[in-house]
């Protein structure tokens, strides 16, 4: 097991870029697999789950070419995917599982899905509904009224649907609209808070017939498009860490190149703006339809706020670390409409509460979200991942700012998103001896 031992620091004057971004990443690829001809992407995130979304489709006969700073997708249309030989294997990746599912829906071929142990406790109902209302046959482990991971997917024909999300989530919105792809006339998805949007604007930029109005999306099926260059920019999710870091270390300055701002994901900038704290986003541009500009934190003095209703899809990965801004935070800070954290790589609600509550936080859980109560002295201590990648940075970012030394146990998972996480952290982060990026050898593996 790897883990970080975390010491206080202060006075943080740097400048750094973050990986690609890891929804972006996926879909650059399903959708490069599905489009004709050569997709490039540059700034792809090469974490495991990423890694794990390649391997699925070099199983389905999509070669995928990874050279220095660039992946080159050899798409193959959308009858181009080949039955694979053995079960897909998504790892850790929900967004990998569920978005293919909408794919895998419409082949004339049967699939088995699997993942690992955290996967196949992650609900699937919420793409198997929808998708068997298309005409999907799905079929997985039932337990009481919802199905798990694995899963086998006997594709065919796809009726096209106009669906109503009862949640709020990009994976079940882009598993429908994938779907749609393979269906015949108009699939329809009307939501009540958007979630991210990288789908439909990934989709519209390689010329896909899909249209964005409100909250409502619809895509045309069975109509070909063709591979494009894409630009990933860095993931806003895991810049987050960075930008608390800057916030809440005393006497720091850091800046942030190349940040992926699409609106659907800067909740977490309104959210910390609301507390006061000092962020700048500076020199905007938009490269393949999805904003990106560089982002400088200085140190603030924060205050706690209120958090609740359509904020919450947008900032859905980034309440741990927000949880950490608010120990530091002068006041409550309460989380409310969060339940979906409970279906998260760990149940987020119950991780995050307990961990910082380890080091001294003032942290109420709640049914679907959580109260904090700051500024509190962090005192360092031995603390836990529960294998989520969220969940271990969070807790090396509180490390940052505890008395004496924090030891986040466990801490493999970060690879999923992160790679090289603790390294950017600096003097103050040593990574266990253990602790191997195998990554570039994982990821050439075929
Ligand atoms: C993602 C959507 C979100 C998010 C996940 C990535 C995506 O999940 O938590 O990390 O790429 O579509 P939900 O759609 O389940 O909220």
């Amino acid at each position: 097991m790897v883990n970080l031992i975390v010491n206080p620091t202060s006075g943080v004057k740097t400048e750094i870029s973050v990986p690609g971004d890891k929804s972006i990443s996926h879909r650059a690829v399903m959708i490069g697999a599905l489009a004709n001809g050569d997709t490039v992407i540059n700034g792809f995130l090469t974490g495991a789950d990423c890694q794990a979304t390649i391997k699925c489709f070099r199983k389905m006969g999509i070669e995928v070419q990874i050279g220095n700073d660039q992946i080159i997708v050899k798409g193959k249309g959308l009858k181009g995917l080949k039955e694979a030989k053995e079960a897909l294997d998504v790892g850790n990746s929900g967004t990998t599982m569920r978005l293919m599912l909408g794919i895998l829906a419409g082949q004339n071929f049967t699939s088995q899905i699997n993942g690992d142990s955290s996967i196949q406790k992650r609900p699937m109902m919420r793409v198997v509904g929808p998708l068997r209302e298309m005409g999907a046959s799905i079929s997985g482990q039932v337990r009481g009224e919802n199905v798990y991971a694995p899963l086998k997917i006997i594709g065919g024909k796809l009726s096209p649907i106009k669906y109503g999300l009862p949640i709020a989530s990009a994976q079940v919105k882009s598993a429908i609209l994938l779907a749609g792809l393979f269906a015949e006339g108009k699939t329809t998805v009307i939501e009540k808070n958007q979630a991210r949007d990288h789908t439909e604007r990934m989709l519209s930029y390689f010329g896909a017939n899909i249209q964005v109005v409100g909250l409502e999306s619809w895509v045309l099926g069975q109509k070909e498009f063709s591979g494009a260059e894409i630009h990933v920019p860095g993931d806003i999710s895991s810049a987050a860490y960075f930008i608390v870091q800057g916030l809440i270390v005393p006497n720091s300055e850091i800046l942030i190149r190349n940040v992926g701002v699409n609106p659907t994901r800067t909740g977490i900038l309104d959210v910390l703006h609301r507390m006061g704290a000092d962020i700048q986003v500076l020199d905007e541009t938009i490269l393949s339809e999805e904003p990106r500009a560089n982002i400088l934190i200085k140190t603030s003095k924060l205050k706690g706020v209120k958090i609740e209703g359509a904020i919450i899809p947008r900032i859905i990965d980034e309440i741990p670390i927000i949880a950490v801004a608010a120990t530091q935070a002068e006041g409550v800070t309460e989380i409310r409409g969060a339940k979906e954290l409970r279906v998260k790589e760990s149940d987020r609600i119950a991780t995050v509460s307990s961990e910082l509550r380890k080091l001294g936080a003032n942290i109420k859980e709640l049914d679907d979200g959580m109260i904090i109560e700051g500024p509190t002295k962090l005192k360092g201590t031995t603390v836990k991942s529960y294998g989520d990648h969220r969940i271990a940075m969070a807790m090396a970012i509180a490390g940052l700012v505890a008395e004496g030394q924090t030891v986040v146990e466990d801490t493999d998972c970060i690879e999923t998103s992160f790679p090289g996480f603790g390294e950017r952290l600096g003097n103050c982060c040593i990574v266990d001896p253990q602790y191997q990026f195998n990554n570039e050898k994982d990821f050439n593996e075929t």
